[in-house]
């Protein structure tokens, strides 16, 4: 078994500023993980920290380093995938020295935690919201899955292979999901795909294996498919996930704010 705490989507920006004009999120990170410190032991213990990307908002230096001291707080290791808003070399020289990181190029990294094998795959493609994944990561992934031979798999990217029917999140969804679904064909047992992007919980498959996206830390999008919906984003639910895999798994999605209690029955 190995059990993962997923994060994603934490939007940090500068100190002083604010995302979106509105969302003081180095505050809310550290509000997350204020709550999380103080879940841990009731979690149970976690082999790592996956963070699915938009670990930065504007990109800025001074935003991955807020946002590394901060994940630092939960004393675990950490693996991280770049997403849209990531500057991909300022990301790297927040978070360079850790063993998943690879030194150049894209971030793209395969690691074996007891049974299961965790890959990383980089969608970002930089100055565009859309994701893709280009031929030496997905060349990356066949590799990886083939070493992986038997083990369980988890697949960790920013932006899903499906489609959540919020019109202004699918036209900036992952571009290539077919490829990615055609280097899967040529593993006989499901694999786990989690991701982040679009600030919530779906679940789907990509043939016989599931997809999940995990909540945000800052932000919501309503789950609005009219043609004229509200571009924009909600301050809540947000939220984070814990990932049990072993041949099967769990991915249990955690609230970050719960209501008051607990009380007797
Ligand atoms: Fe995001």
């Amino acid at each position: 078994m190995a059990r993962f705490l997923q994060l994603s989507d934490l939007h940090v920006v500068a100190p002083g500023a604010l995302a979106s004009k509105r969302l003081d999120t180095p505050h809310l990170l550290r509000r997350a993980i204020d709550a999380l410190c103080a879940r841990l032991d009731a979690i149970g213990p976690l082999d790592a920290i996956l963070v699915t990307g938009d670990i930065s908002d504007d990109g800025s230096a001074e935003s991955y380093d807020l946002a590394r001291s901060e994940l630092d707080r939960l004393g675990l290791p950490l693996l991280v995938v770049p997403g849209n808003h990531d500057c991909r070399d300022v990301l790297r020289n927040a978070f360079g020295d850790l063993p998943m990181m690879p030194p150049t190029g894209l971030i793209d990294w395969s690691l074996d935690i007891g049974e299961t094998t965790v890959i990383g795959l980089d969608t970002l493609v930089e100055g565009q919201g859309g994701g893709r994944l280009r031929p030496e990561s997905l060349s990356f992934f066949s590799n990886a899955l083939e070493k992986a031979s038997n083990r369980s798999v988890l697949l960790a990217l920013h932006h899903p292979p499906l489609y959540t029917g919020i019109r202004f999140m699918d036209e900036i969804g992952l571009e290539n999901c077919n490829d990615l679904e055609g280097v899967l064909k040529q593993c006989d047992r499901p694999v786990r795909i989690v991701a982040g992007h679009v600030h919530g919980i779906y679940h789907g498959a990509l043939g016989p294996h599931t997809v999940v996206t995990a909540p945000s830390t800052c932000s919501a999008f309503a789950l609005d498919r009219r043609e004229d919906a509200f571009v924009g984003f909600m301050t809540g639910p947000t939220g984070c996930a814990v990932i049990d895999i072993g041949p099967d798994w769990v991915w249990t999605a955690v609230p970050l704010d719960h209501g008051p209690g607990p009380f007797n029955f």
